[in-house]
């Protein structure tokens, strides 16, 4: 068996061999050409020949990865095969849309494709495990990773970690067309202060319960992540990789996972930044004994960890722990069997960028719109309608393949002028405002020319003789993701003076909104009839954004993450708690602003359809655990659509203070003109109970309102009281 396997290689390994084993690299060059020159490249091809080196990142191709497991394989003493590692987020080659964009969809069965995808063509290409999903929960859109989450709730969140991590590893690691996940980052990464990357994070342990941790609870037990990566961050005064209590204690102690967890990259180092290490043995001793098995790049446990063995501060026993967790990620991977398992030509041909990929990149991006204002019914748009089509984002062909693009190649994307060419739409496309990308990839090369307003008289004209004006504005594709947080979400550069300008030219505006986050568009609410939310939508943005404008595809998404009206509000999110003072009062003294509604500009859940949805009959019935709820949803306009049905419950009265609602259940439906149906769900436990602070899950009697409907602001509802209490862990 694998056990056996894994036992008997610890019993030959030597303590280096073993410390290896728990170490990570990043890559190593080109390693199929000459003897590299290189002293660092040089000498990390020795360690592996010395077996020294259990996994690396970011080592991309067929031949680089085979010689390195030749090395490892071939020449060294024991044989163990190195496991290869890279950032697949949303997508390999084909790129899907940014996760938090897939989230808007709320369809899980086609989040769990598009990873299995994703994992497929990475496999294909000779990696085995992806550092994804991300799970982190975020309530702050200044944090550039939002992106590469699932948004706000924990619910919904939990739901797609589990579809991801499926979608990754299959229920069979073995085969070679899957690949295993990591959830990240655990824990508290989402919740950076002020939504500035890598900052200090510090929360209520009842969020820390209810909030931050369900998603990763779910990824282990439903979907049996493999591995787990830790988080750069300090939470509660930890710094997470040095954390005993969250990775020893709760990950592997009581939810019993049995995979291995991997630091951040040089997370194990910036422990002595943290002011929680004193230098780096003690960086290497604190998180060994906390649980971060793997360290990424930071060489604390390759220079430290023997001598803390040996002079007995670390028993061997905790060091044969890891080393045993990762060798069985490897037997589960079928690695022992066969390390090349993973490199095949001719899979790789097959497989990358096959054209049903493409198909499910189209049908991913389209069901990822989210149509958050259409007043007057001003889109669909109509096959004659004269469109002026303006914004360098609508030419862009880079953009679309977003943050974490793996190796989706640039410029590789579907425009939306190619989009609206092939559809054979009668438009004039105008730049208005340049959005120039640098080589670099990095914030401040990649805007060049923000403050050129050359473009604005023709995009002007343009729209001063068309019927319609479709402007896209917005991010570009590395605005958003890791260390590009921002102050401001307003449009960057000259973009929201061009939609003014382009505004005062022609009432029928439609903006397309590309951005890896929520972005501040009160003045467009206020003055643009149309907005679409567009993302980064991948490989077929352009195709599936037209599908959407002109209602090929009737839009179906939801926002998974609540519209600011403006940064000032930051962090909201709609599972907010009442606080003592709700209600407008007439005097000053009620929880508010004096310049600024509390309420999102677009709420959770929220998102249209050139169609309407009536919902009635809402019907709680309580059983002896909680309540079966049923709803009828009628389709009541004349075109065929899809509704994201959403269930939000309140806990009247708790020993813990519970939010004003809580998603509990969601069901996505298609609806023929005219047609109903009836959609029920069932209350339980798992739904009414919450955590307290300790950690501990109760599920207290009481009154509980039930809302249904197709956003957080539902207003169809009605109450149930739960009768017995019953306390499970
Ligand atoms: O997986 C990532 C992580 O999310 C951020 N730091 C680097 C890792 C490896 O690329």
């Amino acid at each position: 068996s694998s056990d056996e396997t894994v036992d008997a290689l610890i019993a030959q390994m030597t303590l280096e061999e073993k410390i290896g084993q728990l170490t990570q690299f990043s890559d190593l060059g080109d390693t199929t050409g000459p003897a590299p020159n290189d002293d660092l490249q040089r000498r990390r091809l020795d360690l592996v020949t010395s077996g020294t080196v259990g996994s690396m990142l970011n080592v991309i191709g067929l031949e680089n990865i085979r010689t390195i497991q030749d090395y490892a394989v071939n020449e060294s003493r024991l044989g163990i095969p190195v496991l290869f590692a890279y950032d697949v987020v949303h997508g390999y080659k084909t790129i899907f849309p940014l996760p938090l964009a897939e989230a808007a969809s709320w369809d899980l069965d086609m989040m769990e494709e598009t990873a299995r995808i994703a994992g497929a063509e990475a496999a294909a290409d000779g990696l085995n495990w992806t550092f994804a999903p991300m799970i982190d929960i975020s309530r702050d859109a200044r944090w550039g990773r939002v992106m590469e989450g699932a948004g706000e709730d924990p619910y919904l969140g939990a739901k797609i970690a589990v579809a991801r991590v499926r979608g990754f590893q299959g229920d069979d690691l073995s085969d070679p067309l899957t690949i295993a996940a990591t959830a990240k980052h655990f824990a508290g990464y989402g919740f950076a202060e002020a939504g500035r990357d890598y900052n200090t994070v510090d929360v209520g342990t009842v969020t820390v319960h209810n909030i931050m941790l369900p998603p990763f609870r779910a990824a282990i037990e439903q979907a049996g992540a493999a591995t787990v990566m830790n988080a750069f961050n300090v939470l509660n005064g930890v710094p997470a990789t040095g954390d005993r209590a969250l990775q020893r204690d709760l990950l592997k102690g009581k939810w019993g996972f049995e995979g291995f967890i991997v630091s951040d990259w040089g997370s194990g180092l910036e422990m002595i930044n943290h002011g929680f290490a004193e230098n780096e043995r003690d960086a290497a001793l604190k998180a060994i004994m906390a649980g971060s098995d793997m360290d990424m790049e930071s060489y604390v446990y390759f220079n430290h960890l023997a001598e803390l063995v040996e002079a007995g501060e670390v028993p061997i026993a905790l060091v044969d722990d890891a080393v045993r967790r990762i060798l069985k990620v490897k037997a589960d991977l079928g690695l022992f069997e066969d390390p090349y398992r993973y490199i095949d030509e001719a899979r790789a041909e097959a497989t990358i960028m096959a054209p049903e990929h493409l198909d499910a990149a189209r049908r991913m991006a389209e069901r990822s719109v989210v149509l958050l204002k259409n007043d007057g019914g001003l889109l669909p748009l109509k096959q004659n309608d004269n469109i002026a089509l303006i914004g360098a984002l609508a030419a862009d062909k880079d953009s679309p393949i977003g943050n974490w693009r793996a190796m989706g190649a640039s410029d590789s994307a579907v425009s939306l002028v190619e989009g609206f060419e092939a559809a054979g739409l009668n438009f004039s496309y105008s730049e208005g405002a340049a959005v120039e990308i640098g080589d670099a990839g990095f914030p401040n090369e990649v805007i060049v020319n923000m403050d050129d307003r050359s473009g604005f008289d023709a995009a002007v004209a343009a729209a001063r003789t068309a019927d319609k004006v479709v402007i896209v504005l917005g991010e570009d594709g590395l605005q958003s993701g890791e260390g590009r947080s921002r102050a401001h979400l307003g449009f960057p550069g000259v973009q929201q003076e061009l939609l003014e300008a382009v505004r005062a030219a022609n009432e029928n505006v439609i903006l397309v909104v590309m951005s890896g986050r929520p972005l501040v568009l009160t003045w467009a609410d206020e003055n643009v009839p149309a907005i679409v939310q567009a993302w980064h939508l991948g490989s077929e943005s352009g195709h599936a954004l037209t599908n959407v404008l002109t209602g090929a595809y009737n839009p179906s998404g939801k926002l998974p993450m609540s519209f600011p009206r403006s940064v000032g509000q930051l962090p909201l999110y709609y599972n907010h708690l009442n606080t003592g003072r709700p209600d407008e009062i007439a005097e000053v003294f009620w929880s508010h602003y004096i310049d600024e509604k509390n309420t999102p500009l677009y709420a959770f859940g929220h998102g249209l359809s050139y169609t309407e949805f009536a919902y009635s009959g809402l019907s709680v019935t309580p059983t002896a655990t909680g309540a079966s709820v049923e709803v009828s949803v009628q389709n009541t306009g004349d075109v065929a659509g899809e509704e994201v049905v959403q269930l939000y419950i309140r806990d009247r009265t708790a020993s813990v203070s519970r939010p004003v609602r809580e998603l509990k259940g969601f069901e996505k439906i298609a609806l023929e003109p005219g047609e109903a149906k009836s959609v029920s769900f069932t209350l339980g436990p798992d739904e009414l109970g919450f955590y307290n602070g300790m950690g501990d899950f109760l599920v207290e009697p009481g009154t509980f309102d039930v809302f249904v409907g197709g956003s957080s602001n539902a207003t169809l509802s009605a109450q149930f009281d739960l009768k017995a209490a019953t306390a499970i862990d």
